[in-house]
């Protein structure tokens, strides 16, 4: 526990052996579930914590008051690692009134299956604590549609949830970030796993921050910010930019006997000379980091296999593992590949592609074997006519 402000407690968990959040996302330096109590004439906790720490939950509220003097429980986002403890406080205190935006209030509906007391925090809604006024603002897919933030006036405090938030477990309970490189790559590592699907909604979370008076930053992993804010912002709107080149195709391909290998750059060829700047990357040859930001940046692209046992080749599926399904949406998309007899390899990247939502191209470019001269001239032409219309 630890006062923030007068009124103002951090009543969290650290989770300092933490090394994997989300099945995917590394912790270095662990993480920890930020939660806050908000005592006015009214009292209010402003998110829980992961279920694994409501004991620790509970014994910071109770250094402050009983859970049962809690009225409110203010919910910006109903991940289980914020939502999770939420059954400990009802177990205590089923009296308590539960705010949070309409999907959340769903969510914790199937989260909890129980029944609760809840009211709906409207974009613009406040609550009067007596002493304390919280003032909430939708912000959808930040990261989830249940996102909001509450603004505490009096405090010139926001409540930000994941939001400006990172996987850093400080060294010392006082929560202080003891290397400021670490928890500026630890801040770049969260918006890139959590946020990077979501730009735009980045963009008006960034523009709610600065239209409010604010000198603390509460989210719920990582550092209370009561200094560097705009710093802060500025690494999000640096990260939220379209980094996205319209006139640049990316060609990815692996290839047994160079067959394959000979249409990539067939294609690759026709789609120069429809004056696009065009890369060709060998999969299995290509570091993993330089794949991922040609997929990213990239405005359209070329898939191609060889079929081998009727199927195309694990890299190839691998690679597509790197497409957005949300913000590579629609990208056009050709699938080429060599095959011997059967040639599934297309039709099921084709398939893949389409399942991430590009826009693939209707024609499969196949060929039997090595491809002949005037195999290589229709691939020329195709790729021309592909790249001419991205
Ligand atoms: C182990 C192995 C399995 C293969 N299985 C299939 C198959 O199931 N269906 C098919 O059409 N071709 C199959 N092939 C043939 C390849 O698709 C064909 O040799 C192709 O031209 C290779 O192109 P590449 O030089 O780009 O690798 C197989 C080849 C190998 C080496
Ligand atoms: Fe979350
Ligand atoms: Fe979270």
């Amino acid at each position: 526990m630890q006062e923030l402000r007068k009124g103002l407690y951090f009543v969290g968990a650290r989770d300092p052996e933490l090394k994997v959040f989300d099945v995917i996302v590394p912790t270095d330096t662990g993480t920890t579930y930020n939660a806050y109590l908000l005592r006015g004439e009214k009292t209010a906790l402003i998110e829980t914590c992961h279920d694994r720490f409501a004991a620790d939950l509970e014994k910071n509220i109770e250094e402050i008051c009983p859970l049962s003097d809690i009225d409110y429980i203010i919910a910006d986002h109903t991940e289980p690692d914020h939502s999770g403890a939420l059954h400990t406080i009802l177990d205590a205190n089923p009296d308590v009134t539960v705010y949070g935006s309409a999907p959340a209030l769903k969510n914790l509906k199937n989260i909890l299956n129980r029944d609760l007391n809840s009211v709906v925090a409207k974009q613009g809604g406040e609550l009067d604590l007596g002493g304390f006024t919280l003032k909430f603002f939708s912000a959808p897919n930040l990261h989830w549609p249940d996102s909001i933030f509450t603004y505490c006036e009096e405090l010139r405090c926001v409540f930000t949830c994941d939001f400006l938030g990172c996987h850093y477990c400080a060294e010392t309970d006082d929560g202080l970030i003891a290397d400021d490189s670490r928890y500026l790559a630890e801040l770049e590592r969260y918006y890139t796993y959590i946020f990077g699907p979501f730009p735009a909604a980045v963009k008006k979370g960034l523009s709610i921050i600065r239209s409010l008076d604010v000198s603390l930053i509460c989210p719920s992993h990582g550092p209370v910010l009561t200094k560097g804010i705009e710093r802060v912002c500025e690494v999000y709107d640096r990260m939220s930019e379209d980094k996205t080149d319209k006139d640049l195709i990316s060609v990815f391909y692996v290839s047994a006997y160079g067959y394959t290998a000979a249409m990539a750059e067939a294609l690759a060829e026709g789609a120069r000379e429809a004056g696009k700047n065009v890369s060709v990357y060998e999969i299995t040859g290509t570091e993993k980091s330089v794949l991922a930001k040609a997929v990213q940046t990239s405005g359209a692209y070329m898939f191609g296999s060889p079929t081998l046992n009727r199927d195309a080749l694990p890299p190839v599926y691998d690679l597509l593992n790197n497409v957005s399904a949300v913000l590579d949406r629609n990208k056009p998309a050709l699938i080429f590949g060599s095959f011997g007899w059967s040639g599934e390899a297309c039709g099921n990247l084709a398939a893949r592609a389409a399942g991430l939502g590009l826009a693939v191209d209707e024609e499969l470019c196949k060929v039997c074997f090595k491809p002949s001269e005037e195999d290589l001239a229709h691939l020329r032409e195709k790729g021309k006519a592909f790249a001419e219309k991205v």
